[in-house]
């Protein structure tokens, strides 16, 4: 049989370029050769994208554009041609399925997506719609909410925001409050504020990365979370918990856990982590996800369950919270890379 096509698309014109390279070296290692042939395909942190025919290493070590080994590429919006355009070469190369492995802005929030609906190629993860509103942690609240679903109490604010209205709209909340862009990731531009002293810096940093913010208060407890796979019949991976040691699960703590900790399975009993998988079915289901996605709570000292908010690229590397949820219900990276291709081709 012959090999399908998978394209990989990997960095991204976003602030989390460098942690979608380590993503994508791990889902490139772990496709099966033997059935899957990998098209890599490049986004700079400009937004040009290129086909790139070099050493997976590369990727990993972020020197993949050094190399002299890409060329500019574009998808085909042309459903007949199914694949992506050499621009240099005036060649097709077709395409069974593209799988993006990018983070946040222009990648994980629907742009991507919306190209690959377009092309007519079949799309590894969540779509347009769902991967918006999961972008947005406003909007994901307000309807994750609407099911009775509980979340922390926020206000938003935007660039053009009235300081006398921003005045009145901070009086509804009690501190501590997180600050955060409204459409970010990996705690980029997120300041968790105990008074109103620092509000000021913190709203200037969250806006260093978009037009609007989110400003929620402090949501007493632990954090954990939910792998959920599939579309139809959902699977769920073992909960997890991250034991933090103070402040919260910054930038530097998710990707060096220099002094916080996760626990697979969370240190909770059956009853609230059954509690926790089926809060975070209802949630992939209300807010439209497809394949898979990291459903992300707050577990109360009460024993009561927050969304915090939904992931529908999770971090993807071998050490990877959702990799490693999936992996104590038995199910192995190359398992999960082999089973979101196959629900698409
Ligand atoms: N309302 C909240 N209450 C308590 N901790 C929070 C709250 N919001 C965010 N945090 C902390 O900040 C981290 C990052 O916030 P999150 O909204 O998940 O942003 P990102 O999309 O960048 O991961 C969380 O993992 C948690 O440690
Ligand atoms: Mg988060």
């Amino acid at each position: 049989m012959e090999k399908k096509k998978i394209g990989v698309i990997f960095g991204g014109c976003s602030p989390e370029h460098d942690v979608s390279l380590e993503s994508s070296y791990s889902v490139i290692k772990n496709m099966n050769k033997e059935k899957y042939d990998c098209i890599l395909i490049g986004i700079t942190k400009n937004g040009d994208w290129f086909k790139f025919d070099g050493d997976i290493e590369d990727i990993k070590n972020n020197t993949w554009e050094e190399k002299g080994k890409c060329t500019k590429v574009v998808i085909s919006t042309n459903v007949s041609d199914k694949g992506l355009i050499d621009l240099e070469n005036n060649t097709l190369i077709k395409l069974d399925a593209i799988f993006p492995v990018l983070h946040g802005k222009n990648g994980e929030d629907g742009t991507v997506q919306g190209l690959v609906e377009l092309s007519g190629i079949p799309l590894v993860g969540c779509g347009v719609l769902s991967s918006s509103l999961c972008m947005d942690k406003y909007v994901s609240h307000k309807l994750v909410e609407s099911y009775g679903i509980k979340v922390a109490k926020s206000i938003v604010i935007g660039n053009k925001t009235e300081a006398s209205e921003l005045s009145n709209k901070l009086k509804e909340l009690t501190y501590p409050v997180f600050v955060k862009p409204m459409r970010a990731g990996s705690s980029i531009g997120i300041t968790k504020i105990e008074n109103e002293n620092n509000i000021k810096m913190a709203i200037e940093e969250a806006f260093k990365y978009d037009t609007e913010i989110i400003i929620e208060e402090n949501v007493e407890g632990i954090e954990i979370g939910c792998a959920v796979l599939g579309n139809d019949e959902l699977t769920v991976g073992e909960v997890d918990e991250i034991e933090l040691s103070s402040g919260f699960f910054d930038y530097t703590e998710k990707y060096t856990l220099k002094t916080s900790k996760i626990y697979v399975p969370a240190r909770i009993s059956k009853e609230i982590s059954d509690k926790a998988k089926e809060t975070a079915k209802q949630i992939y289901k209300i807010l439209k996800c497809k394949d898979f996605a990291r459903v992300d709570l707050f577990l109360t000292p009460q024993g009561e369950i927050y969304f915090n908010e939904i992931n529908t690229i999770p971090g993807f590397t071998s050490h990877s919270r959702y990799p490693s949820m999936m992996k104590e219900i038995g199910i192995s990276f190359d398992q999960l890379v082999d089973k979101l291709i196959s629900f698409n081709i």
